[in-house]
């Protein structure tokens, strides 16, 4: 199937489920805990269980293949153990360079990575010879932060960069100046069920793998090619994850890739399930940024050039570092024209665990540097900074005078800009205006207390960067009762895609989403399909829905045309019925006739996403399809002796374009508002000097918790069609809420101000915990005093 065919059937029919409030398809079996997740599929006889041995050091030499095998094969219960000389194949687990071992060979490049898999009897007795197991290796030195990274010209790819007009020159030229250094903090995905893999051979060497994964593809290949084997060797199937978030991306396959090595090496069925500890240990996080800038600004606080340079921890492999550093500068903007800019990006090489995707992929960092520019200029003029972020929006060039003022620093126009109406919208809503001079009378009382509001808005790009990922597929089947089997490339991770995939092939059918089933993932149905990501799963696989249920109305049509009597014209699906003639006659009855006339009720869809192209070696072009928007007022509360800090209301106003299922929307962006809020005030990744991860478990890194949700937390949909035909015209909605948790670390900055009166700018690094809160107000009362 052609693109332009694919497009031309963009049409929603009935639109009979458009917009509906469909419960998630999963809802009734998570609650009664008989949702079917990896572990709890019935184990076939014969089962064994694998584990990894760790690497204990940063970095170093291997000896020998840097295990002792007559030793570990000693342990009670262990059937066998392997290592990088072991696999007939490519060692990789790399999703697109391929610098990335699944079991290390020669060296050992971060405290974590996974040396050997040992295989025994019963989990238990492979967990304990792995920890008993001694890793022979000869330590060196690591290279741990950004810092050092720098210092030792240690990169995992070249730096890239953005260069717009003179930024130099316009800052020497600019009335005000500001320059500083700014930081955000890992993020661990914390996905409720761990990753997991169940490996089973099948006949000739075939393997079936049951993955917890994103990528059910990229699993397929590795494996394949880690085994000698053909792609269509490998089955990888998954019928949702307990979360994602980015983790199960790439990092499935550090799991995948050991289970499948030992299934296919053994012939028995082996399952590789991680604790807690070892996975956080083990797998790459959201990478941490050293933002450093120099602006130049005019008097009200107009931004003329701005020099930024960002340093982002990669860890010891390449992994998705690439896309996520050039999404950080392809977001470096966020809703703000910067009409002089030079931009730098390092992706900085450590002996850490390689950093990897979570959720908003660089973007959320790169906003936060912008937002932090934002934020100091104000402080810096004395003014409130929704006035400052204002000033600095995208224009309509015929307003602003200025030819390039809705033109992005990698030079896209952009199409469908609302950023000005979201935030009216939430200053609205929120009454921003009232609740900031509240704030500042509580403030002019509070001695110890005080409070601070932010209103952030956020645009973010929807399309991978990679351009060839953007294309889904899908496996449509009808029965001959009229019920109806439909599978897609994308994974279903709680986000409700699924319920999405089953509304949009309702709605192409003109039936009831009860008619349709969405199967699991199964590489061997919809191939070469792109990971669950960059928040495309329901604009890609719905689109190749809705080329899919198009041909089978197409298919349909000639039959409904004889039992109705109409031209084939005439014909249209709509409530469970097929329509013509002023007739109608039952859907099931349609499906049953087809059958009797012999017509095929199986058809694939395909879709490919259009008019992106973009250089990514200069990032220049259209890099995205389209954007999304949305702004968030936050209000905070701040102990300015402790630190402590209470989230005491949050507004948001988000364009998830005319939406699929409006209920769902809303949980992802409340879901996103507190993951992101998380990230930049509690989650804290701890290290040792020798680069070991402190932080593995729950009890020593905080996550929000219900309780951390706010009492007044507002959720608005914005009323904005998507101008692409999407899906009912919908807009992505996985990623870009998590942006909106900006305006709590800035609402806390906010309040930090206000312990010196606002006389002095705040100096403070993500994550804003107590301690940071309380150094920071310590720091601003001691430079106003
Ligand atoms: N929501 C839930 N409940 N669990 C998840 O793991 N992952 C997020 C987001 N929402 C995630 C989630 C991430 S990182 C992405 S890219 C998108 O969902 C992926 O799904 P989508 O493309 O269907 O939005
Ligand atoms: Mo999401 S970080 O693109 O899996």
């Amino acid at each position: 199937m052609n693109a332009p065919t694919a497009l031309k059937n963009l049409l929603p029919v009935s639109g009979v489920q458009q917009g509906t409030d469909i419960v998630h398809e999963s809802a009734h079996l998570h609650v009664t805990g008989s949702a079917t997740y990896i572990d709890d599929i019935p184990e076939h006889a014969g089962t064994l269980y694998a584990a990894l041995i760790l690497s204990p050091v940063a970095h170093g030499e291997l000896i020998g293949d840097g295990i002792d095998r007559e030793a570990i094969l000693k342990e009670h219960g262990v059937v066998a153990v392997y290592t990088a000389k072991d696999i007939p194949g490519e060692n990789n687990c790399g999703p697109i360079v391929h610098d990335d071992p699944f079991l290390a060979a020669g060296k050992v490049e971060f405290v974590g990575q996974a040396v050997a898999v040992v295989v025994a009897r019963d989990m238990l007795y492979a967990r304990e010879a792995a920890k008993k197991a001694k890793v022979l290796v000869k330590e060196l030195k690591p290279i741990l932060t950004v810092e050092e990274a720098m210092e030792a010209g240690s990169f995992i790819m070249p730096p890239k960069g953005i260069t717009r007009g003179d930024a130099a020159a316009a800052i020497a030229s600019a009335p005000h100046k500001i320059k500083g250094t700014t930081r955000t903090g890992q993020q661990e995905q914390f996905y409720l069920e761990g990753q997991i893999t169940y490996a089973v051979p099948k006949e000739d060497g075939q393997l079936t793998l049951y993955v917890s994964t994103q990528h059910p593809d990229g699993n397929q290949r590795e494996a394949a090619h880690a085994l000698n084997l053909h792609t269509n060797d490998v089955e990888v199937i998954c019928r949702r994850m307990g979360g994602g978030f980015g983790g199960k991306e790439g990092n499935a396959s550090i799991f995948s890739q050991s289970a499948a090595l030992a299934a296919h090496k053994l012939g028995k069925p082996v399952k590789l399930r991680v604790n807690r500890d070892d996975d956080m240990t083990i797998t790459g996080k959201r990478h941490d940024f050293r933002i450093d800038y120099e602006v130049g600004f005019d008097d009200n606080g107009r931004v003329l050039g701005a020099d930024i340079t960002l340093m982002s921890r990669c860890g010891y492999s390449t992994d998705y570092s690439g896309p996520v550093n050039d999404r950080a500068c392809l977001h470096i903007d966020n809703t703000y024209h910067l009409p002089a800019l030079k931009l730098v990006s390092h992706r900085c090489k450590t002996n850490t665990q390689s950093a990897t995707a979570f959720r908003g992929f660089g973007g959320p960092q790169g906003m936060f540097g912008i937002e932090t520019v934002m934020d100091e200029i104000a402080m810096t003029l004395g003014k409130d900074p929704l006035e400052v972020r204002k000033l600095n929006l995208y224009k309509d060039p015929s307003i602003s005078g200025t030819p390039d003022t809705m033109t992005t620093q990698y030079n896209q126009l952009i199409e469908d800009w609302v950023g000005d109406k979201v935030i009216a919208q939430v200053e609205q809503e929120s009454k921003y205006a009232e609740r900031r001079a509240a704030v500042q009378a509580f403030n002019a009382k509070s001695k110890t207390r005080k409070r601070g509001i932010a209103l952030v808005p956020l645009k973010f790009g929807i399309s991978f960067t990679a351009t060839h990922l953007n294309q889904g597929g899908a496996l449509l089947v009808v029965y001959m009762d009229g019920s109806v089997s439909c599978n897609h490339g994308g994974t279903e991770m709680g986000q409700g895609l699924n319920t999405k995939m089953a509304q949009v092939c309702a709605d192409g059918l003109g039936i009831s989403v009860d008619h349709v089933r969405i199967t699991a993932t199964d590489s061997q149905k919809v191939p070469n399909a792109s990971a669950t990501s960059a928040s495309s799963g329901a604009d890609i696989n719905g689109a190749a829905i809705m080329n899919a249920t198009a041909q089978m109305r197409e298919r349909l049509k000639p039959v409904a045309a004889r039992m109705l009597g109409c031209a084939e014209g005439d014909v249209t699906f709509a409530n469970n019925e097929v329509h013509g003639g002023g007739k109608s006659v039952k859907w099931g009855d349609v499906t049953k006739q087809a059958w009797l006339d012999r017509v095929g009720l199986s058809v694939t869809g395909f879709y490919m996403t259009p008019e992106i192209k973009y250089d990514f070696t200069t990032l220049n072009g259209r890099a995205f399809y389209y954007y999304c928007y949305g702004a968030a007022v936050s209000e905070v509360e701040i102990d300015t002796r402790t630190g402590e800090w209470w989230l005491k209301a949050v507004d948001i106003v988000h364009d998830v374009g005319r939406s699929i299922n409006p209920a769902l929307d809303k949980g992802q962006i409340e879901g996103a508002y507190v993951q992101g809020m998380g990230w930049l005030t509690m989650e804290e990744c701890i290290w040792d000097k020798k680069g070991k991860l402190l932080t593995h478990g729950p009890s020593t890194y905080k996550i929000p918790v219900a309780g951390d949700i706010p009492e007044h937390f507002k959720v608005s949909l914005f009323d904005n069609a998507n101008l692409k035909p999407t899906p009912f015209n919908s807009k992505a909605t996985g990623e870009p809420p998590l942006m909106l948790g900006l305006s709590a670390f800035f609402a806390l900055r906010d309040a930090v101000a206000a312990s010196a009166d606002h006389k002095v700018v705040v100096r403070m690094d993500a994550p804003a915990t107590p301690e940071r809160i309380l150094m920071a107000c310590e720091a601003v009362k001691a430079a106003a005093a």
